[in-house]
């Protein structure tokens, strides 16, 4: 067990750390230097993607939020409408189905008992067809889906979800690309973004290299009960990611906001013990973002932020900057969820929880 682990103290940390490698190995043999290998996503796949009018994503935990940036990429890439919803409600309310939607579920384990019932219920129910984004080969939700695309995380052995997401993700934009070649995305932009994938690996171990600050600055976190995530337009669901890791293994009670909602509620809570940690990468969001935070200061709150470093976010009394490379918009959501994990990884140990194996929670959900 411990031999597995490595040098790690934990296999969460493992995992974070061996996300370069993973990220790269999603990518090998569907991607070229300039552009995506839509083959490589199956024999039907040109056929089916020619055909998608409306992508209907379903998943639980960690996976949802993965869907939940799809949806930014594919409304924003390839023009499509997209819905994401949890496999728990999904498969108990009545839905209107969109003629040609492509039914696509996402799972590290692909045996979460409600997503694979939400996928047998739309078998039934006259979708195009089902694609599946998952980890585990020959996993029931691989064995039933007409398309899968695997995402090359290995086996994640931490409940806590790090590298899974990071290649769903990673899949998920390959996807978004195939999917956009066949609704106008020009040549020009899908090298960019495909040159921008390329970059990830060495982007990740860049952030991996702030793991020291990072664990200092968790040092903020351990005595505090409640704590907010901020963020903005595909980084929302990286907030809502970062606040499930750190309630899932450190116990602290961490809600997750669009930026922009703030003034609708959550800003009545502010006060000193309420740390809230905001990821600012440089987009045409970061002044409106901006905006926000000083909110947060005029309330006294301390602010964590994890901005790129040509934002002009200044580390002042309060306000503590973690400085990320600059890095490609449509790419930033997973460069920005690795200090996320450090974070919440860190204030785990100072705590002393048991990291890998958190307290009432399974890796898995195999039944309601
Ligand atoms: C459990 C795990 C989470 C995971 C979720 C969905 O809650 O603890 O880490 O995100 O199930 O699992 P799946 O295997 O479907 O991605």
């Amino acid at each position: 067990d411990s031999a597995d682990k490595g040098e790690y103290r934990h296999y969460m940390l493992k995992e974070i750390y061996e996300q370069p490698k993973v990220v790269k190995a999603t990518m090998e043999g569907r991607l070229t230097g300039t552009s995506v290998l839509e083959q490589a996503l199956g024999t039907e796949a040109a056929d089916l993607l020619e055909n998608v009018r409306h992508v209907q994503i379903i998943a639980c935990g960690t996976s949802y939020h993965a869907g939940m940036v799809a949806r930014y990429w594919i409304e924003d890439l390839a023009g499509v409408p997209c819905s994401v919803e949890v496999a728990s409600e999904y498969r108990y309310r009545k839905h209107v189905i969109q003629p040609d939607t492509l039914f696509l579920c996402i799972s590290q384990s692909g045996e979460t008992a409600d997503t694979l019932a939400a996928l047998r219920q739309a078998k039934q129910a006259g979708f195009r067809a089902a694609l599946a984004i998952c980890n585990v080969p020959g996993s029931s939700l691989v064995r039933e889906s007409d398309l899968v695309i695997m995402t090359q995380a290995g086996p994640e052995i931490g409940v806590a979800s790090t590298k899974a997401f990071t290649t769903q993700l990673t899949a998920l934009l390959i996807f978004t690309l195939a999917l956009a070649r066949h609704n106008g995305l020009s040549t020009e932009k899908e090298t960019e973004i495909v040159e921008a994938i390329h970059l990830l690996p060495g982007q990740v171990n860049d952030v991996l290299a702030l793991d020291g600050e990072i664990e200092e600055m968790s040092k903020a976190f351990m005595d505090k009960n409640h704590s907010l995530f901020l963020g903005r337009g595909s980084q929302f669901p990286v907030a809502m990611e970062g606040a499930l890791k750190l309630k899932e293994i450190s116990y602290i009670h961490a809600e997750a906001y669009p930026a922009g909602e703030l003034k609708h509620g959550p800003l009545a809570l502010v006060d000193s013990e309420m740390p809230v940690v905001t990821v600012a990468p440089n987009n045409d969001l970061l002044e409106k973002l901006k905006s926000n935070l000083e909110e947060v200061r005029a309330r006294g709150g301390e602010l964590f932020v994890f901005a790129d470093q040509d934002a002009g976010v200044k580390p002042e009394e309060g306000l503590h900057v973690m400085q990320i490379p600059s890095v490609h918009e449509i790419t930033a959501p997973i460069v920005y969820t690795v200090p996320l994990q450090l974070l919440s990884y860190h204030v785990a140990v100072l705590k002393g929880t048991d990291v890998d194996q958190p307290r009432n929670l399974a890796k898995s959900v195999t039944v309601e």
